[in-house]
């Protein structure tokens, strides 16, 4: 949406009752320290003997949004905490699409919760498939984006595909794209591109998405991020449950970004593996390809995928079958895992097909 003078107006691209909404203030916002007997807490303290258990968390996230923005080197206006990357996508449709009217836009193949969500929402979905080369079809997309197009999803590195999209062509699209183009980097720190949060500044309609459960190795904590402008990350945060981010989850991120040496060693480590997963895996008769990766993954196109997977499975070893998507017939896709995981993974395999 772009006002007359070609700027991006966001109050336009808003669903009216979001924009109008009164949000619900809780006692936190408030007062956060002195004798807390508003907000209906046990005074008494927590059943674990914790005494801060007994307290709601900091619905701001002061402590931990500032800490976040300084790691990524953005403004802590500019960092939205949710529960895992799930809450900001599912947020971000509410936002900006009326159900039953606004729809979204995806690039299968990829993660297969904008689809869910946009359905949950009852917000249409419009495709416009990679190329077989698992790059953008930019004219693909610009033909599918119209008025009532809100969102576009868009994932680097892409789940399951592992690639990279090329960042002249994202920037392309986000430039004419009238709506939000949410680019999801999940798997960034494993990958050799630098992220798009450098581009925060320069265009008021990109949303970046980015998680602790990949390179921190934190996914049962569930705490994802949006970055975005003051503007919409002030709309996300009036719009998400109060205290949606716990304590717990809380402290365990803070003292995970305080020292980020244990994440660096694992994005090494997983790097060294998957190449020499992939080394292995090549060698395997019937086994066709494995594609290049810039994720903790592997796409692998190999002879009767479907029935590998399963005979896998029958053997403990559990991947996953994605040869049902655009352009992967045939794939599997395989977390890269320790250097013993993949050994055993490999024996497997060759007892499978060889
Ligand atoms: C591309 C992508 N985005 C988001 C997620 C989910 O992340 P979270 O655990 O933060 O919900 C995944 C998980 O596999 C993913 O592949």
């Amino acid at each position: 949406m772009q006002t007359a003078d070609g700027s991006f107006d966001l109050k336009r691209l808003i669903r009216p009752n979001i924009l109008g909404l009164t949000p619900y203030r809780s006692a936190r916002d408030d007062f956060k320290s002195g004798l807390l007997l508003d907000a209906n807490e046990n005074s008494f303290g927590s059943a674990l003997g914790d005494h801060e258990l007994n307290r709601y968390p900091d619905p701001r996230q002061e402590k931990l949004r500032s800490l976040v923005a300084t790691f990524r080197n953005v403004q802590p206006d500019q960092v939205f905490l949710g529960v895992g990357s799930d809450e900001p996508i599912d947020l971000l449709i509410r936002i900006f699409c009326r159900p039953g009217s606004d729809r979204i836009i995806i690039t299968p193949p990829t993660y297969g919760m904008y689809k869910v969500s946009a359905n949950i929402n009852d917000v249409g979905v419009d495709e416009a498939p990679l190329n077989p080369d698992f790059s953008i079809d930019a004219d693909n997309i610009r033909s599918r984006s119209g008025d009532l197009q809100k969102i576009l999803f868009l994932c680097s590195p892409n789940n399951p595909t592992a690639n990279n999209l090329d960042r002249s062509r994202i920037t392309e699209i986000i430039t004419s794209f009238k709506g939000i183009v949410v680019v999801d980097e999940a798997y960034i720190d494993f990958s050799s591109a630098e992220s798009m949060l450098t581009e925060l500044n320069r265009f008021p309609n990109l949303v970046v998405l980015q998680t602790m459960s990949k390179s921190f190795g934190l996914a049962a904590i569930r705490l994802g991020m949006a970055f975005a402008s003051s503007g919409i990350i002030d709309i996300m945060n009036r719009v998400k449950a109060p205290y949606n981010v716990n304590n717990l989850t809380a402290a365990a991120a803070i003292e995970a970004i305080k020292d980020v040496g244990v994440m660096k060693r694992h994005i090494r480590d997983i790097h060294n593996e998957r190449i020499r997963l992939a080394g292995e895996l090549v060698l395997i008769t019937g086994v066709q390809k494995i594609f290049p990766s810039d994720a903790n993954f592997l796409l692998v196109r190999i002879n009767n995928a479907q029935d590998v997977y399963r005979r896998l499975a029958g053997m403990g070893i559990i991947v996953r079958y994605r040869g049902d998507q655009i352009h992967c017939d045939n794939c599997l896709r395989i977390t890269v895992g320790t250097p013993d995981e993949n050994s055993r993974l490999i024996s497997a395999l060759k007892e499978v097909l060889e």
